[in-house]
């Protein structure tokens, strides 16, 4: 199996529990919406979508951490997830958590881990 690296963004552009970055993947052909945030330093990615009901995270965009800015919130209900894992930490989500995307950061930049 193959593995190659998708530019998403640059270091920079992720404060660490700060705004998200919002991009695109192809997942058994079909283009689904993800994100990208830091967290302690780490940058970590998701689908874009609610384990409560698959909808958007965002209703602004890149707005994923809370007020406290220690969890992910989705707009719609107000699920709560850890953002190093994406596991559901509160609210409606009930266990199930956001789905994780591989990502590393080398040379100043931030990149999505794609397989054939
Ligand atoms: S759709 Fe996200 S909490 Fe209900």
């Amino acid at each position: 199996m193959a593995c190659r690296e998708r530019l998403i963004c640059a270091a920079t552009d992720l404060v660490d529990q700060g705004k998200g970055i919002r991009f695109e993947l192809d997942r058994h052909s079909k283009s689904r919406a993800a994100f990208v945030v830091r967290f302690e330093g780490e940058p970590h990615a998701f689908l874009n979508q609610c384990g409560h009901v698959p909808v958007e995270l965002d209703w602004q965009e890149g707005a994923f951490f809370d007020d406290s800015r220690l969890y992910l919130i989705c707009s719609t209900h107000g699920a709560l997830y850890h953002p190093a894992n994406g596991q559901c930490v509160g609210g409606r989500c009930a266990g199930r958590g956001l789905i994780p995307l591989p990502v590393v950061e080398r040379g100043g930049q931030i990149y999505l881990l794609e397989t054939d």
